[in-house]
């Protein structure tokens, strides 16, 4: 063979063995054609894989959607679905460019691009199990934003696990049977999430209580100690609104029950925390002692509520009892059980519920968790099935049994939960906290992006812990972060047992200044905070914002993850941001708090051209009046006008549900040298009380400001001293 034909023989024998790799990877995979598509409403599209011919049970999703219209001509972004090695993966080709956003609960950068997550719901100490690929919360939900500032989303319906990656498409791998994808498609990434509650709901309102400053360890124990903590801030005038009891407070951690010696009259003591203006919030976790004789456990095995394990028999795992057993809440009649043990709890005058350890944990097993065999039963909509299908949602069930037993024992109060495992479309039940982080800078910093991901993935209600949970903060690690802290949408310090302490005074009196400035900046922006929360539960737009939110036509800004937003008009920038890339326009530097501005600490506060910012007085907790005075924080635009909104209501009840609120637009505009405030429109029956309105306009010569009654409209002299 001469060396021609050589190389033609070599070449044909590898296209010869390329060619039947191909076609045996070819035989392996099924493609899956789409069996039906169409429009849900204009922009959003369903798309059922072949043999999938009715929508399937969905937990994601308030109710299962109906396709409404014909399928477009024109629709760019079509998953491709295929069955390989029992999986079932979806491909969705992207737009060159194409940002990404949301995946939910994760670590790493904001900006998805080039990443793969797991999806399962794991108790990760640390953010340290796998790197952090998986942690509490699974949401199968991706943002997608292209070049030009337009945005998509690509939903893939199913509970089981799953792995999603980022990179020139979006691959969604499930270890599950072939589900839906939806795929919303909009002019920007606010009318994306609009669309995207259309699908998985809202937060409903919460108390106003939760919105303030709250603080938790495990554990404040006995409750001589608890009310010692909440005297401190009163003495020490840091606002806060909320104390946590953490699992000490059970009699020998029995979910439902508290310790005789060290919560002897739990009724008693929430009257007298009540009595400091706290409100409280006590831990409940899904695995029960498997004890003959305590009420819960029998109840529970008498209705036969329990998880069972591959043969059959009641699944038992190790959690902080001991052996427990574990409800299987996909089952109609365990979530109706579970909802009924919050009455004579909720009777002990809690607030407040705290569900933890529902990934759901369990101690000395691989994967801490149940094995992937174990059975649930299901019923009603939901189809029995193995631990791999349900595992992802077990928080989700457990968080709506939950909410529906707090309502049921207090029909007249918005029910509060927070969460450690959810699912997406879990916002509809319950808040949620990042899990146990740590005390580092590194954390700190992936607390924004987790949050921020968070609120792009449907959830607005989230924080991490304030300080860290794990490890020692050192004070200028801690001063910093309760500076940034104080304007997570949840806002709580806490701290992991036998730690060292880590309420705000625990660093010595100079951080004690800098969190007591924190949180006071978070009271007065409370009327403001209330109203995005208020949006958020009419719309889905989330509360805390990436800064591209700003103009995501602005490339430069799709990567920023220090700064955020609160809404559309407050920029906070924590002082270690480096090179923060801001929105351009006439963002407006503001304090609010004496001795913000020379604190080392606070994060700088940016008011948006043409905004108003309606701001309180600093009160101690939310029980206590705080708008009247109110304040509103101008910030002209160049063509002198600005506006904005407060939304106020009872902070507790339905009646806003009934038009008792009020929301006011409030419209500022110069005309011969002087801003005239005025209400531009006025919503809701609740009557508007006589009250004083001081309006602060901030311009290049300072700051110039007015008092007046409200309804009268306040004119501000924009001339004369200014105040710097
Ligand atoms: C784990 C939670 O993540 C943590 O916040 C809590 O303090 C402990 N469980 C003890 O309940």
């Amino acid at each position: 063979m001469n060396a021609l034909k050589r190389s033609l023989w070599c070449l044909c024998f590898l296209v010869g063995v390329m060619s039947t790799n191909v076609s045996v990877s070819d035989r392996d995979t099924e493609k899956l054609v789409i069996g039906k598509q169409g429009l849900l409403e204009p922009g959003v599209a369903l798309f059922l894989p072949k043999d999938v011919t009715d929508y399937p049970a969905t937990l994601a999703l308030t109710k299962k959607p109906e396709i409404k219209l014909a399928f477009p001509e024109a629709w760019d972004i079509m998953p491709v679905f295929e069955r390989r090695d029992g999986k079932t993966r979806v491909r969705v080709a992207v737009p060159p460019d194409t940002d990404f956003y949301g995946t939910g609960e994760v670590t790493g950068p904001l900006r998805r691009n080039g990443r793969s997550i797991k999806l399962w719901n794991t108790d990760n100490f640390g953010y340290a199990d796998d790197d952090g690929r998986r942690l509490y919360q699974s949401h199968p939900w991706v943002l997608g934003v292209r070049k030009n500032g337009t945005a998509f989303g690509v939903l893939f319906d199913t509970t089981w696990r799953a792995e999603l990656t980022t990179g020139d498409a979006i691959e969604f791998v499930s270890d599950g049977p072939p589900f839906p994808v939806i795929v919303i498609d909009d002019t920007g990434p606010q009318a994306v999430m609009k669309k995207l509650a259309h699908l998985i709901g809202t937060m409903p309102m919460p108390p106003r209580w939760a919105l303030g400053y709250q603080q938790s360890r495990w554990s404040y124990f006995p409750d001589s100690e608890a009310l010692r903590i909440a005297d401190e801030f009163r003495k020490r005038r840091i606002p806060a609104d909320v104390l946590w009891m953490d699992i000490d407070y059970m009699d020998g951690f029995r979910v439902f029950t508290f310790s005789p010696k060290h919560f002897p009259d739990p009724k008693r003591f929430n009257a007298d925390l009540r009595a400091r203006g706290f409100h409280n919030v006590w831990m409940i976790d899904p695995g029960v002692k498997s004890d003959p004789g305590y009420t819960v456990y029998d109840s529970g095995t008498a209705q036969d509520v329990w998880v069972k394990d591959a043969k059959g028999g009641n699944y038992q795992g190790e959690v902080w009892p001991g052996m427990t057993v574990f409800p299987d809440f996909t089952r109609p009649r365990t979530r109706q059980w579970w909802s009924g043990l919050y009455r004579d709890f909720m009777a002990q005058g809690i607030d407040g519920v705290w569900n933890d350890m529902n990934e759901p944990a369990v101690f000395n097993v691989p994967d801490h968790t149940m094995p992937v065999d174990n059975q649930h039963r299901g019923g009603g909509e939901l189809a029995p099935g193995p631990h791999l299908q349900y595992h992802n949602v077990y928080g989700l069930l457990m968080v709506q049994a939950t909410r529906e037993g707090i309502m049921a024992a207090n029909p007249d109060r918005r029910p509060f939960v927070l969460t450690r495992s959810n699912f997406l479309g879990g916002q509809r039940y319950a808040a949620t906290w990042t899990g146990d982080n740590t005390s580092s800078w590194e954390h700190l910093k992936l607390s924004i992006p987790m949050s921020i991901n968070l609120g792009l993935s449907g959830q607005p209600f989230s924080g991490p812990d304030v300080g860290g949970f794990g490890g020692e903060a050192e004070a200028d690690l801690w001063a910093h972060w309760i500076a940034v802290g104080a304007f997570y949408p949840f806002s709580r310090g806490h701290a992991i047992k036998d730690g060292p302490r880590k309420e705000p005074w625990a660093f010595g009196p100079k951080v004690e200044k800098t969190a007591r400035i924190a949180i006071e900046r978070r009271y007065r922006l409370l009327p403001y905070l209330y109203t995005l929360f208020h949006e958020a539960s009419l719309t889905g737009v989330p509360v805390m914002q990436p800064v591209f939110f700003a103009d995501p036509r602005d490339l430069a800004l799709r990567g920023e993850e220090q700064a955020f937003l609160l809404g559309s008009d407050l920029l906070i920038v924590p002082r270690w941001a480096r090179k923060p890339k801001l929105p351009s326009g006439t963002w407006r530097k503001f304090s609010l708090v004496d001795g913000d501005a020379s604190d080392p600490y606070q994060a700088e506060l940016k008011l948006r051209g043409g905004a108003i910012l309606p701001l309180g007085r600093i009160v101690q907790h939310t029980g206590e009046e705080s708008l009247d005075p109110l304040t509103l924080l101008v910030n002209l635009d160049d063509k002198g006008v600005a506006e904005g909104q407060l939304y106020e209501d009872a902070g507790e009840g339905y009646g806003y549900q009934k038009g008792d609120y009020r929301l006011t637009t409030y419209r500022a505009e110069v005309r011969d040298g002087a801003a005239h405030v005025t209400i531009a429109r006025g919503e809701g029956a609740r009557a508007r009380p006589k009250r004083d309105v001081v309006v602060q306009v901030l311009t290049d010569a300072g700051m110039f400001s007015a008092k007046g009654e409200e309804t009268s409209g306040i004119v501000v002299p924009l001339s004369g001293a200014a105040k710097k």
